[in-house]
């Protein structure tokens, strides 16, 4: 079926889909050029730009990132950008111009310069796009985000925050199921969806994607219950995977897969990462001195 579409971008944009599936072609300097414009030219808080992209097209380091994230796909696209946060460059134009300066110490500030890290890559993303190229945002580097410090020799005050691969797709990009307009969307205010609506929704988004149970999977989702809701709340759990003869994708995700039990430990080990690449927000409040 032909869907027909008022403009090229709304198309573009109906139809995206991430791209793990790269040909062996560069993209011209000219057409990565206007991608990357198209970046800079994207909304950003009192027009701030805290924000640096680090260009990866090296071979070398582009395997060393998939071998780091074990997704080997990241190897074949010609070009990663590595979306950070940057108040570095900030910081030192203060200190030319002899202006006060606290940003890394401020919450109200990484918050917003994460979002403009974001909308600068989606930005990126949707140019890339309207040249016929696929791109895949990669979450996981916050896994070696310390590793990618080194690599790229970021000062402190500049974290990454994704990345991003670049490259013509292999195959045609099918788009996925997502939830409507209906769910997502509020008038005038929050509605609270009916059981039986949510779980439609659900439903119609992941249509009979269910998980075969086995031994390994119940060991593993009754763990992460019992840490979450205790004993009875596993046995439930279990019982109602018994009773439906699946694993639905809701248990996959937060009993399998993002596990509920282990996610909010992290929340220590990132704050401490914080640290490390030279922010300071979360810490007791105090005005830093300027140097
Ligand atoms: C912040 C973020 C992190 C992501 N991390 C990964 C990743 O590490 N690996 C991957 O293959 N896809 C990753 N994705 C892509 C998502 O899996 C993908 O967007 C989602 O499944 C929806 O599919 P679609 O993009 O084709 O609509 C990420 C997407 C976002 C926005």
């Amino acid at each position: 079926m032909t869907i027909k579409y008022p403009n090229q971008t709304v198309k573009l944009l109906l139809e995206r889909a991430s791209c793990r599936s790269f040909q062996n072609k560069k993209i011209p300097a000219v057409v990565m050029s206007y991608i990357l414009n198209a970046g800079v030219h994207a909304a950003t808080g009192g027009n701030l730009q805290p924000y640096s992209i680090i260009r990866i097209t090296k071979l070398t380091n582009r395997k060393k990132i998939a071998k780091l994230a074990g997704q080997g796909f990241i190897a074949d696209a010609p070009v990663s950008l590595l979306f950070c946060i940057d108040w570095h460059r900030l910081k030192r134009w203060a200190k030319l111009e002899t202006a006060p300066f606290a940003a890394t110490s401020a919450f109200r500030h990484f918050w917003i310069s994460f979002q403009d890290t974001m909308i600068t890559a989606q930005s990126i993303c949707t140019a890339a796009d309207s040249f016929g190229l696929g791109s895949v945002y990669i979450g996981t580097v916050m896994e070696f985000f310390p590793m990618l410090k080194r690599m790229f020799r970021l000062p402190n005050g500049v974290m990454p925050v994704v990345l991003l691969c670049l490259g013509y797709p292999k195959s045609k990009l099918v788009s996925r199921n997502k939830l409507g307009i209906d769910t997502v969307v509020h008038n005038e205010k929050y509605i609270e969806l009916s059981d039986k609506k949510l779980l439609g929704a659900f439903n119609q988004k992941y249509p009979g994607m269910k998980i075969e149970i086995n031994r390994e999977r119940l060991k593993m989702i009754e763990k992460v219950c019992k840490d979450i809701g205790g004993d009875k709340f596993a046995q439930k759990c279990l019982a109602r995977i018994k009773k439906q003869g699946y694993i639905s994708w809701s248990q996959r995700y937060f009993g399998l897969h993002y596990v509920a039990n282990e996610m909010p430990k992290q929340n220590e080990k990132l704050l401490k990462l914080f640290e490390q690449f030279g922010f300071e927000w979360f810490k007791k409040y105090q005005i830093p001195k300027s140097k």
